[in-house]
């Protein structure tokens, strides 16, 4: 069976009578573990876990974790707060929450429904940017993707590797080479297992391989998702997506960013403003647990950068394409 969405041969978010299941990312994709929650607080720990991950997936959920709270009966106020510290970069956690407080009600029912939207509008978002990004690539295609940003790092679908779901369907893509994206992996765990379940064909590349690889091998896209994008059209995304945008124009290669309308940030003049999560140094000096650094050993583990609007070539939404993004073409569009 497909893992494209909403049909897909599993779920990484699901609202079961009452009851938030989140598939354990942390896992995938040797072990299948299902993890239930009834409380915003526990939301709020799986998210900052990366139970859950990918920046529309948070925004799902904390809608669901605030949902929890309010058929427990408990404090909306602090819901809201507890899911809002969880993680700091993607701004779809924030966007969600403010969209399930602005309801202004506590009444249960209410909110649920509100978060089964949230969650639908986002598959459809998906499936919608999906067709708009695959029409600008051309037959033959060799695109190149970082981290994870398929049905598991949304409500469903996919952002860019929505894109390329859809231009592999419409036969344009022959190969799709995945970054492993260290230190969590998504690329080598979680997006070489949907595409492989697709069957795509993807090949692994450690993340220091692909300088090397735009220069000896044709690649026509570089497509990946995004956390934050700012009014100026800087985005940050999973840490090294910066490099490979400015590898990719030293080698004349596209870039493409896919993000839903609800990933814009307006708010924020440009990238430097944007709050970079910086994570535990173990997650660098330990791979999965194991010791590989010496003991004690420093580290820094800024789990994102921000590539300026100037290295990137279109950045496709639901509501169409923002060529050359800058300050007017990205208010252009969200006008719409
Ligand atoms: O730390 P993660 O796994 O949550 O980071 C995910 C990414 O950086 C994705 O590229 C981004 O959230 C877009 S997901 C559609």
């Amino acid at each position: 069976m497909s893992a494209t969405g909403h049909h897909a041969s599993f779920h990484a978010i699901e609202w079961h009578h009452q009851t938030l299941r989140l598939l354990d990312q942390r896992v995938l994709p040797h072990e299948h573990k299902v993890l239930e929650y009834t409380t915003a607080a526990d939301v709020a720990d799986a998210i900052r876990a990366m139970v859950v991950r990918g920046a529309p997936a948070i925004g799902v959920t904390a809608a669901y974790g605030y949902a929890l709270d309010a058929l427990a009966g408990r404090d909306l106020q602090q819901a809201y707060k507890v899911l809002a510290e969880s993680r700091p970069t993607a701004v779809n956690l924030f966007w969600a929450l403010e969209r399930m407080a602005s309801l202004g009600t506590s009444d249960a029912h209410a909110l649920v429904a509100e978060a089964r939207r949230i969650h639908e509008e986002d598959i459809q978002a998906n499936l919608t940017m999906g067709q708009f990004g695959a029409s600008l690539i051309n037959d033959n295609s060799v695109i190149y993707t970082h981290c994870n940003t398929g049905a598991l790092a949304t409500g469903g679908h996919g952002t860019a590797l929505g894109v390329i779901r859809s231009a592999w369907a419409d036969g344009k893509v022959t190969q799709v080479y995945a970054g492993e994206t260290r230190p969590w992996l998504q690329g080598a765990r979680l997006t070489a297992w949907e595409l492989m379940q697709d069957k795509i064909p993807v090949s692994l590349v450690c993340d220091s391989a692909a300088a090397q690889l735009f220069r000896r091998e044709k690649i026509d896209w570089v497509i990946v998702g995004a956390d934050r994008i700012t009014a100026n059209g800087d985005v940050a995304n999973k840490i090294g997506t910066y490099s490979l945008a400015v590898l990719a124009k030293h080698h004349g290669i596209n870039v493409m960013v896919v993000a839903p309308t609800t990933t814009f940030d307006l708010s924020l003049a440009s990238g430097d403003d944007i709050p970079i999560e910086q994570r535990p140094q173990e997650e660098v000096t330990s791979v999965f647990g194991h010791p590989v650094a010496p003991h004690g050993c420093a580290a820094i583990n800024p789990s994102f950068d921000v590539t300026p609007a100037g290295l990137i070539d279109v950045i496709a939404t639901e509501k169409g394409l923002i060529m050359q993004p800058d300050a007017e073409s990205v208010a252009l569009l969200l006008s719409r």
